[in-house]
């Protein structure tokens, strides 16, 4: 049985190919639109993301519209079959209304009001802010919410950042009052009578700020639900404005890597997750590692709804705002867009169109550089990525299955980076989830990235590196994956405080100790210069020996009814329990005490991941740094081989016949990949 999603858009059911553009900067020269459509045909792109800084050309004065020329854009683009994704215009604001209106103007946590400028900077609580976007939103609505060539909206910009204006501090409070209910409720779950900090009036309460409150973990905790929330709203305001004309309209909002949002709750009001990416591709040897974080992103932003993702940004060339603006490589290009594809996006777009003449974009990569035409490598590089998108076009639609997931709460990020001990050096928890995530990923097996709300019955393995802040619930719901047959990875600094980041009592690791047969009576930060290490105990479960090095974290645990797979080869603790596996029902939950590198979780994560019953995206070894990835419809698998080694490479395929996608020619026995090479193979599900 085929299992597709609907199409994002109906209008345009294939996978889309595009870029943001910025007509607005362009008025002064009419002929600007016409050839931007010729090449926009040329490079084989079907959709825009149009009009996301526009808001001084659409209302130059309060309460003036000009929409003439975006009826023009429009207009064109119905009239040649491109599409757009209509930008609200709320990410930057004209200067008049800064001026008329300074409480549209962000406050810094400093308590300092920022002056007109850049972008991204408006507080998102102002009764101002929200009345003007939703009349300029409505405006947009009205005249297009209808139009042939729109497909949806893209809302605002980049959402980030916090306000800490009067109205914000307002509003957090209202927010303190409804969670908590009593001061008294508040102030044990803030845990106040530390250093006297006890409230005795709501009014009390500010945001943190860096000349006042900032170490009471839990009210930092609680800010940054609060600022999650805040701008779910905001983001949930501009929809409902934009879909009073046409509900049926889909609309999204453009993420990008902040750790400033939950995500996971911004997700819940859009209908369709997009995202920004912009990697440093060939820095030194990295495109392995580059190509494993990457994915582990795109895994993330797939798994936020479970459902194909949008690619809204990425460069064509290269960026102007990393400390070093590399070109992409030939292939690099092709290699990139299609990891997005093959992890579940239904799109490969760009920032920007045409490069901008003047300002602080001028030197960022665009499809259309200052030359003007079409004859340049980046141009027909992105040519040819549409015409392979179109080749592959079926697979828009096609899940992306997973039976491995990788657990990461945002509150536990923020908790885990904020809790002064044991490493305030460096306690590298994306580092240490992304080093997992990669041994998984070398193994080519698909991974979902989760939040410990999410359903875990569909997994046969989840990994929850540091899980410091674990409900009591997460422990419930963890322990019954373990019972029910799940296999279970944990590491050092587990189970350490719940919701509030008030310490689990009575041993750690919390909820999770009976789950991992262990308690961890003392943890132990090293300097960089020191190292421990394992030694694999003879004849243990998971088939390897040997001894590997360990570094940052040890922990010194005590079994209570886990088994010992490795010890620790040095310090006063040598020779206790390192790596323990403990059996529970039918499952069982694995616990490293100790930061290991990635020559271990190699070795480990092959052994896991066969035991576990998970499957890989093809049933062979790949070379190091190649790893395949699989979108299916039930009947057809869509194989995508990819090989970020920096060197050519051959894939021993398994029996099953494959063809490949964009020749159509059959292959088996060995696929040789190029250096940076891509290949899409098809086969029988
Ligand atoms: C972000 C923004 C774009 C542009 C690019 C440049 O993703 O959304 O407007 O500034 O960065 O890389
Ligand atoms: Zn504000």
């Amino acid at each position: 049985m085929t299992k597709k999603f609907p199409p994002i858009s109906n209008k345009l059911p294939v996978l889309m190919h595009g870029a943001d553009y910025n007509p607005d900067q362009w008025l002064h020269d009419p002929k600007v639109l016409e050839e931007d459509i010729r090449m926009m045909k040329l490079a084989n792109c079907n959709v825009m993301a149009l009009g996301m800084f526009s808001w001084a050309a659409l209302e130059p004065t309060e309460g003036v519209f000009t929409f003439e020329w975006l009826d023009k854009v429009l207009d064109s683009f119905a009239e040649n079959g491109i599409y757009a994704w209509l930008s609200t215009p709320s990410g930057a604001r004209p200067a008049w209304m800064s001026a008329k209106y300074p409480e549209v103007l962000r406050v810094e946590a400093n308590r300092v009001r920022n002056l007109h400028g850049m972008r991204h900077n408006h507080c998102y609580t102002s009764p101002v802010y929200r009345e003007k976007t939703a009349i300029i939103n409505g405006k947009l609505a009205e005249r297009y919410g209808n139009h042939p060539a729109v497909i949806g909206w893209h809302i605002s910009n980049e959402l980030g950042g916090d306000c800490h204006c009067d109205y914000c501090q307002d509003a957090f409070r209202a927010w303190l009052k409804e969670k908590y209910g009593t001061l008294e409720a508040l102030n044990f779950a803030w845990w106040t009578s530390f250093w006297a900090h006890t409230y005795t009036d709501w009014s009390q309460i500010e945001s943190p700020a860096p000349h006042g409150e900032n170490m009471v973990h839990g009210q930092n905790l609680d800010w940054r639900r609060f600022v999650t929330d805040q701008m779910t709203d905001f983001c949930d305001h501009e929809i409902k404005s934009v879909k009073t004309a046409n509900p049926d309209l889909p609309a999204t909002t453009n993420m990008h890597m902040t750790d400033g949002l939950d995500y996971r709750k911004l997700a819940k009001i859009l209908d369709v997750i997009s995202w920004d990416v912009y990697p440093t591709w060939h820095d030194y040897n990295n495109d392995i590692e580059l190509g494993a974080s990457v994915s582990f992103w795109h895994d993330l932003y797939r798994s936020l709804q479970q459902k194909p993702f949008l690619l809204m940004e990425s460069t064509p060339s290269l960026t102007n705002w990393q400390p070093i603006s590399k070109l992409k490589q030939p292939g690099m290009h092709k290699l990139s867009s299609l990891q997005a594809v093959a992890h579940g996006s239904d799109s490969v777009q760009y920032f920007q169109w045409r490069k901008s003449r003047g300002s602080s974009e001028k030197f960022h990569g665009a499809v259309v550089d200052h030359v003007g035409h079409e004859h340049t490598r980046v141009f027909k590089d992105v040519a040819d990525l549409g015409r392979t998108l179109a080749d592959i076009s079926e697979i828009a639609g096609t899940p992306t299955p997973a039976k491995t997931a990788i657990l990461f709460d945002w509150d536990n990020r923020w908790a885990v980076q904020d809790a002064q001990g044991p490493r305030n050096s460096g306690i590298h928890y994306e580092e240490t989830v992304m080093a997992h995530h990669r041994a998984i990923w070398e193994q080519g097996v698909p991974t979902d990235i989760i939040g410990s709300e999410d359903d875990f019955a569909g997994y046969k393995l989840i990994v929850a590196p540091m899980l410091y802040l674990c409900r009591e619930e997460t422990g419930q719901k963890l322990e019954k994956f373990v019972e029910n047959g799940g296999t279970l990875v944990t590491t050092y600094w587990s189970g350490i405080v719940n919701e509030h980041d008030l310490c689990h009592l009575g041993g750690f690791p919390g909820p999770l100790r009976k789950t991992l047969g262990i308690w961890a009576e003392e943890i132990e930060g090293l300097y960089d210069h020191d190292r421990n290490g394992i030694a694999m105990a003879e004849g243990n479960e998971l088939g390897f020996n040997g001894s590997f090095e360990s570094h940052e974290i040890c922990e010194l645990i005590h079994t209570e009814g886990a088994a010992v797979l490795a010890t620790y080869t040095d310090s006063f603790y040598a020779g206790r329990p390192a790596l323990t596996l403990n059996r529970l029902g039918k499952g069982r939950a694995y616990h490293m005490a100790t930061r290991l590198k990635d020559d271990f979780l190699g070795e480990f994560y092959k052994q896991v991941v066969d035991a576990a019953g998970v499957e890989r995206a093809i049933h062979t070894e790949l070379p190091a740094g190649v790893t395949a990835q699989v979108r299916t419809d039930g009947e057809s698998d869509y194989v995508f081989v990819m090989n970020f080694s920096g060197q050519e490479q051959c894939v021993k395929l398994d029996e099953r016949s494959y063809m490949n996608m964009e020749t159509g020619d059959a292959v088996s026995g060995e696929l040789a990949l190029p250096v940076h090479g891509v290949v899409v193979l098809k086969r029988q599900a």
